[in-house]
């Protein structure tokens, strides 16, 4: 079914406002999740895979249920993961080692979670439409991205190495 989508650029503020005086990173990580996949058009998944155990393990999410756990270095997760650099892949059919989890996903951007040098996890985006994602969404995605990491006290979630 169609979603209506909202203002991208409400994402930051609004998810500003829902961690603010928050530092768990479910809780946290959950809200920017929704509020991902309420406010960008266009997306059949959106959530998170954190380092737990050595691999990247699937946390709050939008969209259909999802592969649980992910190597480092597979897929365009584990790619994204292991480099520490945004990954954005126009067509996931054509990425090597791609990780089909929903058939209707046709593009895909991850974006890799960060503190002090160390990897928290990724935040990863799929869309059924080719060639979703651009500079734009990686600028506003970091951005999120690096809210999120400040908001939240990781060693409370398990994450490998905090
Ligand atoms: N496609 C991803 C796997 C995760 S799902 O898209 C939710 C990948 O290749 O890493």
């Amino acid at each position: 079914m169609e979603r209506a989508a909202g203002d991208p650029s409400d994402l930051l503020q609004q998810a500003a406002g829902l961690f603010a005086g928050e530092r768990d990173p479910w809780a946290n990580s959950a809200n920017a999740a929704a509020l991902v996949y309420e406010l960008l058009p266009g997306l059949n998944w959106a959530g998170f895979y954190f380092l737990r155990g050595g691999e990247l393990v699937v946390g709050p999410f939008q969209g259909r249920a999802a592969c649980v756990r992910i190597a480092l270095g597979s897929g365009v997760c584990g790619t994204a993961a292991g480099s520490h650099e945004t990954v954005i892949v126009a067509d996931v059919h054509a990425f090597p080692g791609h990780i089909a989890c929903d058939a209707a996903s046709n593009s895909e951007i991850v974006v890799p979670l960060r503190s002090g040098g160390k990897l928290i996890g990724v935040l990863d985006l799929d869309s059924p439409e080719y060639g979703r994602f651009g500079p734009a969404d990686a600028a506003l995605l970091e951005a999120l991205a690096d809210q999120l990491v400040a908001a939240c006290d990781w060693r409370l979630a398990g994450i490998d190495g905090f």
